[in-house]
């Protein structure tokens, strides 16, 4: 069940905001939350150098242990990043060459790319035009389809923070008999029918990219499963194929993660609840000044239109995304100003050059076509100000008056 996030009922006549000006918004300020934690994590990085262990240990595995526990999960498998984190997703799921694996078209390229590192085939699917997750009635349809690809595995993505929609996507998973592995790059602290993002399917993707929710000071990335023996085959996996040391079962790679990266994540893992409801207060935020400034509600077409959450999910919102009108015209006008934008993602994945072999051609999923033409990305992240939100908002209202 999806609704609009409650918004303020738009004025008749538009509110004039009377924000302060700013020289600029980032779209992402990382110095204002180092400034916060700064002592804990010189502290950490002490203690990492005076071990001089720098490569899984302990470290890494009081990270799994914590984590596995914010996720509501048995086992955390820690590595290099969220690429390496999905591609051990699908491996121990046991997604080899030849097979296909579902997923939606409008993501982050890793999403697809890591279902062709296994050797198998992405089945890329349009996503629900009002949260741009993937549509599991389109999902239904490919799979009923069949075709010469037999899809083993469904891999949503937790797009900008919100879960897909695990209800219609677990219900195909059992119909299908198909494992699901979620990419929730995107989504720590995340949750459907208040269980978090990382324990909805057989396993999930983190990624702790310096960018995201919880971030590390580098690449890094983890997968969940309450599975132990895909845990153990992950564990093997990421060290190439090694369990005791000298000795591969198969092969694997290298996508360990390092004991700075673990010691930075655990100090930041005890505040993401708070930056998390942070974000989601400045979205809040953001879809009231949105409607007071008239954007949400034009005569003919309203400028802004707003995605939409779902009252089954807990948002992240890692990611607070608009659809606009005239949008790169806005994102020059932002820029102008100084106001950090960026548009998630300019080009579906059906359409990159890297996936032409899959055939598909312009019009084949119009809905991901379209968002790739109107969503753009505002500044967010839990230090943001109002005043400098309410300078975004402004700003906006400046551009379509
Ligand atoms: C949806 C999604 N999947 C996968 C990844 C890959 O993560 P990483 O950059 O850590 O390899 C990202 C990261 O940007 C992402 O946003």
């Amino acid at each position: 069940m999806l609704e609009s996030r409650p918004v303020a009922q738009p004025s008749p006549k538009p509110r004039t905001l009377r924000a302060r000006k700013f020289d600029a918004v980032p779209l992402l300020d990382l110095q204002r939350q180092y400034r916060q934690i700064r002592d804990e994590v010189l502290a950490a990085i002490e203690r990492v150098c005076s071990s001089q262990q720098f490569i899984l240990g302990a470290e890494v595995e009081a990270l799994e242990r914590e984590i596995a526990a914010f996720t509501g999960t048995t086992e955390a498998i820690a590595c290099a990043s969220g690429s390496d984190a999905l591609w051990l997703a699908l491996s121990a799921a046991g997604v080899h060459a030849g097979d296909a694996v579902l997923t939606t078209a409008f993501s982050f390229v890793a999403s697809a790319s890591a279902i062709v590192r296994t050797g198998a085939r992405p089945v890329l699917v349009d996503v629900d035009p009002r949260t741009l997750n993937l549509d599991p009635t389109q999902a239904a349809v490919r799979l009923r389809e069949g075709g010469s690809y037999k899809v083993q595995a469904l891999l949503p993505v937790h797009l900008y923070g919100q879960c897909a929609d695990m209800d219609g996507l677990q219900r195909l998973a059992e119909e299908f008999h198909i494992p699901l592995i979620e990419d929730a790059a995107q989504a720590i602290g995340a949750a459907w029918r208040k269980r978090p993002a990382g324990s909805l399917g057989l396993t999930a993707a983190f990624s702790f990219y310096p960018t995201k929710n919880l971030s590390a000071y580098g690449d890094a990335g983890l997968v969940t499963t309450s599975n132990a023996e895909f845990a153990e085959r992950m564990r093997s996996l990421r060290n190439h194929g090694s369990l005791r040391r000298y000795y591969h079962e198969e092969i694997g790679a290298n996508s360990r993660m390092d004991a700075l990266q673990a010691a930075i994540l655990r100090v930041k893992l005890p505040h993401v609840e708070k930056w998390n409801q942070q974000r989601r207060e400045h979205a809040d935020h953001y879809n009231r000044l949105l409607a007071e400034a008239g954007l949400l509600s034009r005569q003919g077409a309203a400028p802004v239109r707003l995605l939409e959450t779902s009252s089954h999910a807990r948002h992240v919102f890692h990611q607070y995304v608009i659809r606009a009108e005239r949008r790169d015209e806005l994102r020059k006008f932002l820029t102008g100003r100084k106001i950090g934008t960026e548009i998630y993602y300019p080009l579906p994945l059906h359409l990159q050059p890297c996936f032409a072999y899959l055939g598909h051609r312009e019009g084949d999923l119009p809905e991901s076509e379209r968002a790739a033409r109107e969503v753009i990305a505002l500044p967010m992240f839990p230090e943001l100000t109002r005043d400098e939100q309410q300078w975004v908002v402004e700003s906006i209202a400046e551009f379509y008056s």
